[in-house]
């Protein structure tokens, strides 16, 4: 059974995400979205939370199953018997962080990544995006699911 990942923080998830997740279904028996955090970053949304809201967004995705982890991606795909890491590249500002992560989790364990080319029209879609947007009311209707725009809405309307 050919197993990959899509590894994100999902903060939340946006279109963008969802198109590559739902292409990178198409080539392998089974997907698993994995929810990580990015110490780098603060959250606007908790993992519990990111999970649920993927769940819905993926439920029409038989072979997509929705997991969070706290440690290393290799760990997990090593734990999961994941062979593959795919992740999407929006703009050549994502190659460089992208192929470093790229290198050290091929050197670190042999697993593999692919890049796989953002639709354009998410070319300039990040969930940091989302979040800014959001924050001062801006309508991201058009870059998340209904279900992530209703949460966005009571999360930043309540804070
Ligand atoms: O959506 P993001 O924030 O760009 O995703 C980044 C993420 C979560 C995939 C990356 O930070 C990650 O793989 N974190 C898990 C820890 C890990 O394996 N780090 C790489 C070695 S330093």
């Amino acid at each position: 059974m050919k197993r990959a990942v899509c590894p994100g923080s999902f903060d939340p998830i946006t279109f963008g995400h969802l198109d590559i997740i739902k292409r990178a279904s198409n080539h392998f028996d089974q997907i698993f979205v994995a929810v990580l955090e990015n110490r780098t970053k603060s959250s606007l949304f908790t993992v519990a939370k990111r999970i649920e809201m993927i769940r819905e967004t993926v439920a029409d995705l038989p072979n997509v199953i929705v997991d969070s982890w706290s440690g290393l991606l290799v760990d997990y795909c090593k734990g999961n018997s994941i062979t593959t890491i795919v992740k999407g590249l929006r703009a050549v500002t994502d190659f460089d962080y992208e192929l470093q992560m790229a290198q050290l989790n091929l050197q670190a364990s042999g697993v593999e990544t692919m890049l796989m080319a953002t639709a354009p029209a998410y070319s300039f879609l990040s969930s940091s995006i989302v979040r800014e947007l959001a924050h001062y009311g801006g309508d991201v209707s058009s870059m998340i699911p209904p279900n992530v725009n209703t949460a966005i809405k009571l999360r930043v309307g309540g804070k």
